[in-house]
């Protein structure tokens, strides 16, 4: 794998792949295995531009893990406030010895900028860019319900038939739209459930079915609910209804949460909006998902990490003999 810059182009093997190698790196994590060799001598460098926590942190962790060197840089503080371009800040960071450059950026499609332009030669992952797509939340969520669903039996596996309900702010959402390409290609069936004005105009040409009520999408018995952050820096006021109304309406509370099957998870990429989009005892319900997806970011991005990095050489696989 070069650069994983989207889930859009993402092959079902692909995918499978990236979901499957990360099932090994969490069960060296689950051995106590801290640390694996596979990245020593590699450099991996971090440019966000716009704020993070769990992305940045657990590209962060999954670098170390595999031994590799990791520079962080955030545009803040930086010669980008004095304004330096893109590509001169890549290409510093470049010669400095970046062997792979995980970005976030404001704006859509600067990731692929980044791995077209021929202006660094390292390999690009997408952290997140504008409303367009940020394919690690995705590919952790997508490795979280399918643990929920198999088990230990996971590897090789899809979610032929799993139904998700992606529920809030969908205009503004790059989880969103990461997760409609991923969850299709894996053959979940996917439900957009958001006020009209929060649902983008292109959505005809997606493969989801999109609901106005979110009563209706959990009577339809999803096994995920996926509750997304509503983006109120995003937010122009002509699109949202009162915080008061949406959590009324579109808000996971206490009352919905009893209405799902008792084995329906609740997810949600963070950060959350407690008391807008999703309750408190939603959050923190045994049924939350929120927590396991955070852990499962770091065995998702430990296998993007190696598979950009390490080439496809077997004998470099956390569990091969050659390695045991
Ligand atoms: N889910 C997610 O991208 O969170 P951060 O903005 O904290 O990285």
């Amino acid at each position: 794998m070069r650069h994983l810059l989207d889930t859009a182009s993402l092959s079902r093997e692909d995918a499978l792949a990236i979901l499957d190698v990360a099932e090994d790196m969490s069960a060296t994590q689950s051995r106590q295995v801290k640390k694996l060799p596979t990245l020593r001598g590699k450099t991996v460098v971090n440019l966000f531009f716009e704020d993070s926590t769990r992305t940045r942190i657990s590209f962060e962790a999954a670098a170390k893990r595999l031994s590799a060197d990791v520079i962080n840089f955030a545009a803040k503080g930086s010669s980008v406030s004095k304004g330096e371009s893109l590509q001169d800040t890549a290409q510093t960071l470049q010669a400095m010895g970046a062997d792979a450059v995980v970005i976030r950026h404001g704006a859509s499609g600067a990731p692929r900028t980044l791995a077209t332009s021929g202006w660094i030669t390292a390999g690009v992952v997408n952290a997140g860019d504008g409303t367009h797509e940020h394919p690690t939340q995705a590919l952790l969520d997508a490795f979280t319900m399918r643990r929920r669903r198999y088990g230990g039996e996971s590897r090789g596996r899809d979610l032929s038939g799993y139904r998700v309900a992606i529920v809030g702010d969908i205009l503004h959402s790059r989880v969103a739209r990461s997760n409609v390409w991923l969850l299709h290609t894996l053959g979940a069936d996917v439900t957009l459930v958001a006020p009209p004005t929060l649902v983008p105009q292109d959505v005809s040409g997606w493969p989801v079915r999109v609901v106005y009520d979110l009563d209706e999408a959990i009577a339809n018995r999803p096994d995920a609910v996926m509750m997304l952050r509503i983006q109120l820096e995003r937010m122009r006021a002509a699109y949202f209804p009162t915080e008061r109304e949406y959590a009324r309406r579109w808000g996971l509370g206490s009352d919905r949460l009893r209405a799902l099957p008792a084995d329906s998870i609740v997810m949600h990429p963070g950060p959350m909006n407690r008391g807008l989009e999703i309750s408190a005892d939603a959050a923190d319900s045994p049924r939350s998902t929120v927590l396991e997806q955070v852990s499962n970011g770091v065995s998702v991005r430990m296998a993007a990490l190696y598979l950009l990095l390490a080439g496809e050489r077997e004998d470099d696989m956390p569990g091969h003999p050659a390695r045991a």
